[in-house]
């Protein structure tokens, strides 16, 4: 009887201990479902692994806010999925994430990555567009609240680009006035050349 109550004493640690990572499983799966088994991105959803805790949390944030408000109906699939997620947890979800190995999209277009990349290092003064290492990092590796953007898919940040560019602007971040002066060609080059970005820059 005694040994059946220190098990069960251990089986009652066990489980407390237990409970709040199953809640955690259970919302890492609700996550893997869209962005893929090892959040690599997939679909309309964007990779999730090795990206920036602080930008994760954010992201999440505004999602659930609605901050994050993109003309496009794919967005309404993270408010979904943020309505009742609490800060905590969805801090938890950014470590959990970013703590993962990013792997590179590389689907870009090959013939645009040395045009991409010479924006992408120097800008273009002459046409008022910033040189997006200045704060991304010169392998696109982010830092903080900066994203990673290197092997991020070429349609998402296509996307991403093109939203911006053509005036969407709630973010309160650089990037809409950044985006602003850019064609769409220099657009399709500077998503191609990330698209490429691998290797040791993933790891730092
Ligand atoms: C029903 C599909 C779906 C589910 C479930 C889902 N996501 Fe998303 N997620 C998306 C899509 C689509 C986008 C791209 C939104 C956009 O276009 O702005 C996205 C974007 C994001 C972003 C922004 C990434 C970036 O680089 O800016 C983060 C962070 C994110 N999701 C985290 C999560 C987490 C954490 C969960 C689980 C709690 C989750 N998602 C569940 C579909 C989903
Ligand atoms: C002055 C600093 C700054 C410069 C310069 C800058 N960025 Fe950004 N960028 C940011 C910040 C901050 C964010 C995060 C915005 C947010 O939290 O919503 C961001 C976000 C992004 C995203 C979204 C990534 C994702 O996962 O959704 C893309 C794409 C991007 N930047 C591309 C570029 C490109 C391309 C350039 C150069 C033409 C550039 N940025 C220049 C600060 C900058």
């Amino acid at each position: 009887m005694k040994h059946f109550r220190t098990q069960m004493a251990v089986l009652a640690i066990s489980l407390a201990t237990a409970a709040p990572l199953l809640a955690e499983d259970l919302q890492i799966r609700n996550c893997t479902w869209c962005h893929g088994s090892s959040a690599q991105g997939y679909s309309v959803a964007p990779r999730l692994a090795g990206q920036r805790v602080d930008y994760l949390a954010n992201q999440l944030e505004a999602f659930s806010t609605h901050k994050r408000d993109e003309f496009l109906l794919s967005t309404k699939y993270m408010w979904n999925a943020t309505a009742h997620l609490d800060p905590s947890t969805a801090r938890h979800l950014a470590v959990y994430f970013s703590a993962l190995r990013p792997e590179s999209a590389k689907d870009g277009d090959i013939k645009l990555v040395a045009e991409g990349k010479a924006i992408f290092e120097n800008g273009v003064p002459n046409e008022n567009i910033a040189a997006c290492q200045a704060c991304h990092g010169p392998d696109a590796q982010g830092v903080r609240e900066i994203p990673r953007l290197g092997g991020l898919s070429y349609n998402y940040l296509k996307r991403r680009l093109e939203d911006w560019s053509q005036g969407h602007d709630t973010s309160g971040t650089p990037m809409p006035h950044v985006a602003r002066s850019l064609s769409p060609d220099q657009i399709a080059a500077l998503a191609s050349y990330m698209s490429f970005v691998e290797g040791a820059s993933l790891e730092k």
